[in-house]
């Protein structure tokens, strides 16, 4: 249940009414990580009655899989892919890989989209939201703007999520919503509701961290509250220019700094490397002198989840903060036993061997080349394409 958000509710409950009259509608909803973007985007989803939805995700570790994304959203619809014309059909197929043509020009890829999108949209309005738009893959998001840009008179919403990253992504043409912090009232009354009991400093100085950031409201809530039961001291956080995000982030380092030590080795190594499976993960782990079974901790303390042999932090701040707890040397180390592990993906994509080397001088664009992998986008902590490092997301 949204608190607060009053004016944007309003924004997104507009663009889908257009939908109704018979209009397209795209928006971008920008902001820092954790201030309600995708609650804003699940809104619109549970207010967009007698729409189909279409929801697609990016996903940071697919960020290089050419047309993934794109793949993921129109899936449950390629039937209908005969009833666009031959060469955009041959397009798609040969994107995703259902025909051997692989000769696939974005233009083509953009227009089947826009067709195909325009087709369902005639069978029922159509609304199409977008999380996380930052990790889509180049020719997904390529071919979803282009859509986007081009719809008129089709009942067609298209809504996507992109997070503020260190390296922007741009979406020209395409009306942008970006989320404040939530209202003074909207920001107590979500504090209070989800943290009751704080003592008045504590809770003052909770929305004086948070400013506003749902997730820090949240996460430093409950932190704050739970030291005050506990009868620990309040953690001396610095008030003043940190962003919002690195207070979250101190808040999970805290829990991650109270774990067993093989814990935090076996996070630090998931946290090294986000393309690595659980089985590198399980074995770099080993050489580092943790297990399976030091997962359990931080299973318990709820700052990852396995399940299906995937490791996930439950946020990518828990990520950012478990690489950025371990000291330079225990990072050096976790680094070195990925590239022993398996030198020839390491050395290629991983950037284990980079990491090893001394990190690039400040000035030095990063990252390095516009043809460089995008997946570096959210600039949370990690090997590739940062070196170890102690920076924050977005910094
Ligand atoms: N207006 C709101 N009212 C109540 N809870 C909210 C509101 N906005 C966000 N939240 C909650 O705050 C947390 C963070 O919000 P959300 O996940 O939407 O952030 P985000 O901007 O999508 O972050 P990220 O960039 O990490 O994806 C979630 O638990 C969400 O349910
Ligand atoms: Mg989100």
């Amino acid at each position: 249940m949204l608190v607060g958000r009053d004016g944007e509710r309003d924004h997104v409950e507009r663009s889908l009414g257009q939908a109704s009259s018979g209009r397209s509608a795209a928006l971008v909803v920008r902001g820092e990580a954790g201030i309600g973007k995708s609650a804003l985007l699940d809104h619109a989803v549970a207010t967009a009655q007698g729409m189909r939805v279409l929801r697609g995700v990016g996903i940071e570790s697919e960020a290089e899989l050419a047309f993934g994304a794109l793949h993921l959203l129109l899936y449950p619809y390629l039937d209908r892919l005969d009833l666009l014309p031959g060469p955009q059909a041959a397009a798609l197929r040969g994107a995703f890989g259902l025909s051997s043509d692989a000769a696939t020009t974005p233009f083509l890829v953009g227009a089947a989209t826009l067709t195909l999108l325009a087709e369902l949209a005639a069978e029922k309005p159509l609304l199409c939201v977008v999380d996380d738009a930052q990790w889509l893959d180049r020719g997904s998001s390529d071919a979803l703007l282009f859509a986007a840009r081009r719809f008129q008179a089709d009942p067609v919403v298209m809504l996507f999520a992109v997070r503020d990253t260190a390296v922007p992504f741009h979406t020209p043409g395409i009306e942008e919503l970006r989320l404040p912090g939530l209202s003074p009232d909207a920001a107590a009354g979500l504090l209070d509701h989800h943290s009751p009991g704080l003592t008045a400093p504590m809770r003052a100085r909770v929305l004086e961290e948070a400013n506003g950031n749902p997730l820090a409201l949240l996460e430093l809530g409950a932190a704050r509250l739970a030291a005050q039961r506990e009868g620990r001291a309040e953690p001396a956080h610095q008030v003043g220019p940190l962003p919002v995000t690195r207070r979250v982030q101190e808040t999970f380092r805290e829990q991650i700094v109270g774990l067993p030590e093989t814990c935090q080795s076996i996070l630090l190594v998931a946290a090294a490397d986000r393309f690595a499976g659980m089985d590198t993960v399980l074995c770099v782990a080993r050489a580092v002198g943790a297990d399976t079974s030091d997962l359990d901790a931080a299973e318990r303390a709820g700052l990852i989840s396995v399940a299906d042999g995937e490791l996930t932090f439950r946020h990518p701040l828990v990520r950012a903060a478990a690489y950025q707890c371990a000291t330079h040397h225990q990072r050096i180390a976790v680094h070195r036993a990925f590239a022993e592990a398996s030198p020839a993906r390491t050395s290629s994509t991983a950037g284990h061997g980079t990491s090893l080397r001394p990190p690039p001088s400040r000035t030095r664009r990063w990252p390095p080349s516009s043809n460089a992998p995008r997946y570096g986008q959210n600039a949370v902590a990690g090997p590739w394409p940062c070196p170890p490092r102690t920076t924050a997301p977005g910094d």
